[in-house]
């Protein structure tokens, strides 16, 4: 049994497509049949919460995933009626995390930069018990994250930054990431060998995914991955980690063809 790990925005989805996604379509009938088979679990990782996802899967061809980790791994649900988020995985995240004091540290530091506009926080729907989210530009964010990184620190809280696309900044508790959602998914479907383990992703929050567990992860980078990636692959360039020609699933075709050799027809 393996595990496939896709991320959704211009990794699984292509944006730039507007009607029919061929490869997306095949991609989605090479997964449902390795799964009909047992041979694959199917887990999507967002960055967005259960709301956007939500919209996403109204737009456009999803399959039902064996597990959802949403919200940057803040998140997992597992059967389709995504009522709770998994309550184990809530608890691991909870230690040492208080949602309230990051927000409030952010809007008594930075009043200047929001006030012009610089940082913002995202919309209430992005903003979660596990992630306090905001737009940062990138200018700011060099002299930024530093300060951020410090305060919080002096406040005792147990946290992580992650910043992608040169806009998203998102502030999550020390174990949560997209790597540590997967992390769990493979103690808990006891699948620990990261050689059986594909990961998908094009920025900056998916970079928890090639990194998680030893090197031996399948990682799958798609061809239009963004800069904050590439350069994370051009120090990280391991055999393990293919770096595909093609944009989104076309991307993830090509580099699944590479590490399994599967005929593709
Ligand atoms: C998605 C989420 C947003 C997050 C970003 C990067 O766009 O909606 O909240 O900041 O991913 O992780
Ligand atoms: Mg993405």
């Amino acid at each position: 049994m393996r595990i496939f790990v896709t991320d959704l925005d211009h990794t699984l989805v292509n944006h730039k497509i507007e009607g029919k996604d061929e490869a997306l379509e095949k991609l989605n009938l090479e997964l449902s049949k390795r799964r009909n088979k047992g041979e694959t679990k199917i887990v999507y990782s967002t960055g967005r919460s259960l709301t956007l996802y939500k919209q996403l899967a109204a737009e456009k061809e999803l399959l039902n995933p064996d597990a959802l980790i949403t919200s940057v791994g803040t998140e997992i649900y597992f059967d389709s009626s995504y009522e709770t988020p998994d309550p184990e995985w809530s608890d691991i995240l909870k230690r040492g995390w208080n949602r309230d004091d990051v927000a409030e540290i952010i809007n008594k530091n930075f009043a200047e930069e929001i006030v012009t506009g610089k940082l913002k926080f995202q919309p209430k729907s992005e903003q979660g018990l596990f992630k306090v989210s905001c737009f940062l530009k990138e200018e700011t964010a060099e002299r930024l994250l530093p300060k951020l990184n410090d305060l919080l620190e002096n406040k005792n809280i147990k946290f992580k930054l992650i910043y992608s696309g040169s806009k998203d900044l998102d502030v999550l508790p020390e174990n949560a990431d997209k790597g540590s959602a997967v992390k769990y998914l493979q103690e808990k479907w006891n699948i620990s060998a990261d050689e059986k383990t594909v990961v998908c992703g094009d920025s900056g929050n998916d970079i928890s995914l090639f990194s998680l567990g030893g090197e031996r992860v399948r990682g799958i980078i798609v061809g239009n991955a963004l800069p904050e990636l590439r350069e994370w692959y051009n120090n990280n360039k391991s055999d393990y980690i293919y770096y595909a020609k093609s944009s989104c699933a076309e991307g993830i075709l090509e580099g699944l063809t590479h590490h399994l050799n599967l005929k593709l027809t």
